[in-house]
């Protein structure tokens, strides 16, 4: 198939097929998000389970055989959530130096360095007999996190086609989700496991490091960053072979003329504080924001209540994990299939519209109908059971995507690792603060928390209206000056950017 690459119509446009090669590189470089939507899925089920408790927070399971919960009250114990989310603690520290091994030693070893802390974080917590090794185990299993989220968006992003670029992206939060789904089932079957189901969750952890790891001997590295570390005829090669046509000069162009003015900057995080780097920068931060603000991991969390409450009894935690597991795995299709041909403003604002709605419904079904005990009727409880799906449904082709494509895809090549790496350790921070505190916010808001979250929608959808511009079909470099410079907003940055102000020459 033969895919010729316009920027928006007015941008150069370069030959590409879309090769086999590059759709095997995509699957298993998108691996990575099977590590990470893994774990996602894995804690919340383990630190659940009794056997798990019992050996290494013994005082946290005495607390919970007496705990009064109602409808909007669970057992809510920080320390153990702390336990959950120092993998996401972590991933923050470790996006900044898997930034540098990013760009120093390329997209590939960073993802190869991501599935070797996986295994060995596996290996720890899986076989862990202390809570030090837990604890350890879990950090490095953040390491990986934190170096495979950073690699695989910007890998795949590098080496899609501009056209397909979108589509091939969410590979990754493809399998992000496929990981979820993966994990919740684990989770449902391996609870009656006794006394060590919990070391089989974990160890589940390790199917995906492994392939990564040798899936990513086989895959290729990007020719940006060969360009980048100057294996020119490398870089030309690789172009060639993933974009499957003899003309490739052009697009190697675009490449080492990026790569030249990267190479002229010493420090990219200063750089990334310049008014210039502004635009991505803003915006890769904020997507981190919004999409947890979206309410997502907090949903999906009480799905399973939910569930019980229309009446599916000791079923509903494993209904709820399949279906809107499924419901999510199956949407992220919709978002690979619509974010090259309506781009992806439209995905961001239709979404926005209708998760608003969805949250609304559900909140003033439970704020009318679901006092702190009891429950909903029937009719009601499958109304708001069909709302959380069809709200999973939106997130899944919108804000759960985008907000690692936008970020991959914006920066130019000399702030793209450490703009990117800001992004993930914001998305790492955020996804902490929800974890932390969704149980309390739930208990002390009650019904009014999907109102909190409906504002959060309102807000997002009028930024996506109002800032981020459409990046579909833009060459990844050439976005500076297809997207900024024309954009009514983010113009007056590139306007008053003097490049040759900016640009620190290397010293060496
Ligand atoms: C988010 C996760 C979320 C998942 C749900 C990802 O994009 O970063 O926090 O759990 O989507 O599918």
């Amino acid at each position: 198939m033969a895919v010729v690459v316009s920027s928006n119509g007015s941008g150069p446009a370069f030959e590409a097929k879309m090769t086999v090669y590059v759709f095997v590189c995509v699957i298993i470089a998108a691996v990575g998000g099977l590590m990470f939507g893994y774990d996602i899925g894995i804690s919340g089920g383990v630190t659940a389970m009794d056997d798990f408790l019992k050996k290494f927070f013994p005082s946290v399971w005495e607390r919970k055989q007496h705990a009064h919960e109602n409808n909007y009250c669970k057992y809510d114990n920080q320390f153990l959530q702390l336990f959950t989310s120092s993998l996401y603690l972590a991933a923050l520290v470790a996006s900044f130096l898997a930034s540098a091994v990013c760009s120093k030693l390329g997209r590939k070893p960073t993802m190869q360095f991501a599935s070797i802390f996986f295994l060995i974080g596996v290996g720890l917590t899986a076989g862990a007999v202390n809570i030090v090794m837990l604890i350890i185990g879990r950090i490095l299993l953040g390491f990986g996190v934190g170096f495979g989220n950073q690699a695989v968006p910007l890998f795949l992003s590098e080496i899609a086609p501009a056209q397909l670029r979108g589509g091939l992206n969410i590979v990754f939060q493809l399998m992000v989700t496929i990981g979820i789904l993966i994990a919740n089932l684990v989770n449902y079957f391996t609870a009656t496991v006794h006394p060590n189901g919990w070391r089989i969750a974990l160890g589940g952890a390790g199917v995906p490091a492994v392939i990564l790891l040798f899936g990513s001997l086989i895959i290729c590295e990007t020719p940006t960053s060969l360009i980048e570390r100057n294996k020119h005829e490398e870089g030309k090669e690789t172009l060639r072979k993933i974009r499957g046509v003899e003309n490739i000069n052009e697009e190697y162009e675009t490449i080492v003329h990026a790569c030249e003015i990267a190479s002229q900057v010493k420090d990219p995080y200063r750089k990334l504080l310049k008014p210039a780097s502004r635009p991505p920068f803003i915006i890769g931060m904020l997507l981190q924001l919004f999409q947890q603000f979206t309410g997502i991991n907090a949903i999906m969390f009480y799905a399973p209540v939910l569930f019980q409450t229309v009446g599916f009894g000791n079923d509903a935690a494993l209904l709820s994990a399949v279906i809107t597991g499924t419901i999510n795995v199956l949407s992220t299709f919709v978002g690979i299939y619509l974010v090259d041909r309506t781009g992806r403003r439209f995905l961001l604002l239709q979404s926005s519209v209708h998760m608003l709605i969805c949250q609304l419904i559900i909140g003033i079904i439970l704020a009318k109908d679901l006092g702190t005990t009891g429950s909903l009727g029937k009719a009601q409880a499958l109304v708001v059971v069909i709302f959380v799906c069809v709200y999973v449904m939106g997130f899944a082709w919108s804000w759960g995507p985008l907000g690692w494509l936008i970020p991959s895809e914006t920066f130019p090549l000399e702030t793209r690792s450490a703009g990117f790496a800001v992004a993930v350790s914001c998305n790492m921070f955020f996804t902490f603060v929800i974890a932390q505190a969704f149980l309390s916010m739930l208990c002390g808001m009650r019904s009014g928390i999907f109102f909190f979250f409906s504002a959060w929608i309102i807000v997002m959808g009028l930024f996506a209206m109002f800032f981020i511009p459409e990046t579909k079909g833009v060459a990844i470099d050439d976005m500076r000056e297809r997207v900024w410079k024309p954009h009514w907003f983010w113009n007056r940055y590139m306007l008053a950017e003097d490049d040759h102000q900016d640009v620190e020459k290397r010293t060496e």
